[in-house]
């Protein structure tokens, strides 16, 4: 580990500078009587000790985060504009954070749940954010679902635990989940660590080129370390010695100079395939086949510097699906259209109105210059300059191009369903996963599965849970029925 030292000299001070004489014992009056309000210092420092949280991510709460750079090894500049992207060889500043999803801060890391894996390039045309997971797919695929989602992954209002008849129940009557949870209870649900897992930006979205053609792309980000993964026995018993095992095995693989990557690809669909494709290309719990659209190299991330400070770094960090750059934009995908909200929303009630302009957060390759002013601890980053726009004192003037490309549409408004296309349901993609696996991957699968199912209370929770299942395989329903029915009687 890296001792950090003070680079200043002199006394101990208070927070607005003044020596401190004495920091073991509080001011009385007369030895052992009451203490006195006067002694400012034990004030300030217990008010400041008070305030020393700020509220947790409701989702995502326990991650670990580097710095590192991302490379370009391919020209892409057919498909997407974006400066960051323009030459073979460019180099880009990148900040990752990796999490768990539904454990609270502090909760151990090797769990069977999804990881985040979330991206901030620090592009000259501002920061790019990809907020992504190390799986292709998602549980559900529109957003007004994601609250009672992640309360059934949360803690019960009445019994305070995770509860497995609210897992159950909402998968078995949310049968679109039954790819995700698939690939979930398989042998990659528990990464043995951050550095041996795939990333993917998961949704679709839009690339344009400097001619305003616009093609939808998939992101994968390959583990040049391998994949690696924890059975539930292993990972059931680090959780319980090492809490904080991946956070620790990312940190102390960049001190010993083994910078973990990844080789980046994208699946790219020209855009007058989408309507005709045989999934809704803009479904986030299906993927693209590799066989319909193949992956294409683009570049490579590396891992190579710790933050010096978790909280200011980590903790304070902001990701945004709505942080785009000029060439790249959304999709239709229902899910990504919630989030374009959801996460610029909570980084105002989470970290404050001038977040953006963190460190970690703000740009680095290029600065923000907007005439939003003041809020809870701003700076004074602006100076004496107007605040307003169009000014005649050389205020920055728009460009008048939009980052992406417009999407076209038709029909009416209304509270509807994405469209269906040919090969469209719930379970086809399962069942593929299911019977791409070999007898014994599953075997693990069923076994986690009917682990996590024992604990359910209602039978008929049980039994539909277990009917997804049946129509994603007749033979992944009737062996997992067996394994349920062993364990719950
Ligand atoms: C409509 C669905 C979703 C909503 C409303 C939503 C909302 C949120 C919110 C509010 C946060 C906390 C942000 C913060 O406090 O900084 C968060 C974190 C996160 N979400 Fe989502 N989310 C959704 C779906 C997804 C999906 C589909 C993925 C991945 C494909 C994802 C990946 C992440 C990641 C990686 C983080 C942690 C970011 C970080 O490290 O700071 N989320 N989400």
């Amino acid at each position: 580990m890296t001792a950090q030292q003070y680079e200043t000299t002199g006394p101990l001070t208070t927070e607005s500078g003044a020596p401190v004489a004495d920091d073991r014992n509080s001011q009385t009056a007369g030895p052992g009587g009451p203490v006195l309000v006067q002694d400012q210092h034990l004030l300030e420092k217990l008010a400041h000790f008070n305030r020393e949280r700020i509220p947790e991510r409701i989702v995502h709460a326990r991650g670990a985060g580097a710095y590192g750079t991302f490379t370009v090894t391919r020209d892409v500049t057919p498909y997407t504009r974006a400066a960051f992207l323009s030459e073979v060889g460019k180099e880009t500043e990148v900040f990752a954070r990796f999490s768990t999803v539904a454990g609270n801060l502090g909760a151990a890391d090797a769990v069977r749940d999804p990881r985040g894996f979330a991206l901030k390039f620090y592009t000259e045309e501002g920061n790019y954010d990809l907020v992504g997971n190390n799986t292709p797919v998602f549980f559900i695929k529109d957003a007004v679902k994601f609250p009672d989602f992640i309360h059934t992954q949360k803690r019960d209002p009445y019994t305070g635990s995770q509860e497995a008849d609210n897992v159950f129940d909402f998968w078995g009557l949310s049968p679109e989940s039954t790819h995700q949870v698939t690939w979930l209870f398989g042998d990659r649900g528990i990464p043995a660590s951050y550095r041996h897992m795939h990333g993917f930006g998961s949704h679709t979205f839009q690339w344009s080129n400097a001619d305003g053609e616009a093609f939808w792309v998939k992101y994968h980000f390959k583990t040049d370390q391998g994949v690696k993964s924890l059975t539930q026995a292993e990972a059931d018993e680090l959780a319980g010695k090492d809490p904080d095992s991946h956070q620790r095995d990312l940190r102390e693989s960049i001190e010993r100079g083994e910078f973990p990557s990844w080789t980046v690809y994208v699946q790219v669909m020209p855009v007058q395939d989408a309507a005709a494709y045989r999934f809704n290309p803009f479904d986030l719990t299906k993927v693209w086949p590799h066989a319909d659209y193949p992956l294409h190299e683009i570049g490579r991330m590396e891992l190579n510097r710790n933050p010096e400070n978790i909280f200011a770094e980590v903790e304070q960090s902001i990701f945004s699906p709505h942080h785009f750059v000029p060439g790249i934009g959304p999709s239709p995908d229902k899910m990504l259209q919630g989030r374009l909200f959801a996460y610029g929303d909570a980084h105002r009630y989470r970290v404050g109105i001038n977040a953006d302009h963190l460190p970690v957060n703000r740009p680095h390759a290029t600065e923000a210059r907007t005439h939003g002013r003041d809020g809870f601890l701003y700076d004074g980053r602006h100076g004496g300059r107007k605040n307003y726009e169009p000014n005649s004192f050389g205020g920055p003037p728009q460009t008048d191009r939009p980052l992406w490309e417009p999407v076209a549409v038709s029909g009416w408004t209304g509270d509807t369903e994405a469209p269906s296309h040919a090969e469209d349901d719930d379970f086809v993609q399962a069942g593929d996963l299911y019977r791409l696996m070999t007898e014994e991957e599953k075997g693990r699968l069923i076994d986690n599965l009917a682990g996590a199912m024992a604990g359910i209370t209602h039978d008929h929770i049980a039994e539909r849970a277990i009917e997804n299942f049946r129509k994603a395989d007749p033979d992944y329903g009737k062996r997992l029925e067996a394994a349920v029915q062993a364990l719950r009687g």
